[in-house]
């Protein structure tokens, strides 16, 4: 991975008071971003089948997916990133095994039926019920017929959870995250892609641990712990932040979880 500093990374002039989470949290040092952490990714990427595939990678962020995916011997990557700093990040993490664009993952500029997988990770949930329809159909026009669609995000359970809690759990996600975050139901996310024209293959679940400590050793390690730790220790503004969020995910742990979705195109369209 590149050396990320707090200069170097996306929102680098925004106060820790209202930074999105995810970045704020990257400020901090650390490094995996996604709420099911490294063992639901490992998953996700021997699930998506990339070896020899031409790959896509919606909104890389810090590139630590991308180098994962290399690790798979895809034919090709190609990231579709949002933000300038983390199309840069992603390039210097690739180190030249792949291209980057600075595009939006509902228009992504690449041709139709390009792909055999498209990889994305904790960005649909953060997009409204038209952005994440939007996305997805553009995923669906990028792969081949047979091709993959694979992603990890945050789903509310039960099904049957009421719109009610699901409001309440939406509000208080946007208020500590400072992300207008829409987690769906795992019928919620099967109905999305489904209606875009997918074939769902597989759903795996993993808790929301993001911020627990052992999750974090997992994902950061110790060393990396320790500093994510320090870091947090040394500033107020960002302690209270990560403090708040921490506990709106403890609060509502029985209804939340990491999901891997697997979805296909079929090969023959119907
Ligand atoms: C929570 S981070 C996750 C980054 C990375 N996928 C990971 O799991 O570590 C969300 C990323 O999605 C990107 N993003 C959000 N909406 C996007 C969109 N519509 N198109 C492309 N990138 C987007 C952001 O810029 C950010 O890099």
């Amino acid at each position: 991975m590149p050396e990320t500093t707090a200069d170097t990374l996306p929102l680098a002039g925004r106060k820790d008071e209202d930074m999105p989470g995810h970045w704020l949290l990257a400020r901090m040092g650390k490094r995996v971003l996604r709420p099911g952490g490294k063992e639901l990714t490992r998953h996700l990427l021997a699930d998506a089948a990339l070896a020899g595939a031409d790959v896509v990678e919606l909104a890389p962020g810090l590139g630590k997916t991308a180098t994962e995916i290399l690790e798979h011997s895809p034919r090709s990557y190609v990231g579709i990133e949002a933000d300038p700093q983390a199309v840069a990040l992603t390039e210097q993490a690739i180190v030249g095994r792949g291209t980057v664009r600075h595009a939006d993952a509902d228009a992504t500029g690449l041709d139709d039926a390009s792909a055999d997988a498209v990889v994305g990770e904790a960005m649909l949930t953060m997009q409204t019920e038209r952005g994440k329809s939007a996305i997805i159909d553009e995923a669906f026009r990028v792969l081949r017929p047979g091709g993959r669609y694979a992603v990890h995000e945050l789903s509310l359970h039960p099904d049957t959870l009421s719109d009610d809690a699901k409001t309440e759990i939406r509000k208080a996600l946007a208020r500590s995250i400072k992300v207008n975050a829409r987690p769906l139901t795992e019928v919620e996310w099967r109905e999305l892609f489904e209606k875009a024209g997918f074939e769902v293959e597989q759903v795996r679940f993993a808790p929301m641990a993001l911020l627990e400590t052992r999750r974090m050793i997992a994902d950061e390690g110790i060393v990396g712990t320790l500093k994510i730790g320090y870091n947090i220790a040394r500033n107020a503004a960002a302690r209270k932040r990560i403090l708040d969020m921490r506990s709106v995910f403890i609060r509502y742990r029985d209804q939340m979880s990491a999901i891997e979705v697997i979805v296909r195109k079929p090969r023959v369209a119907e």
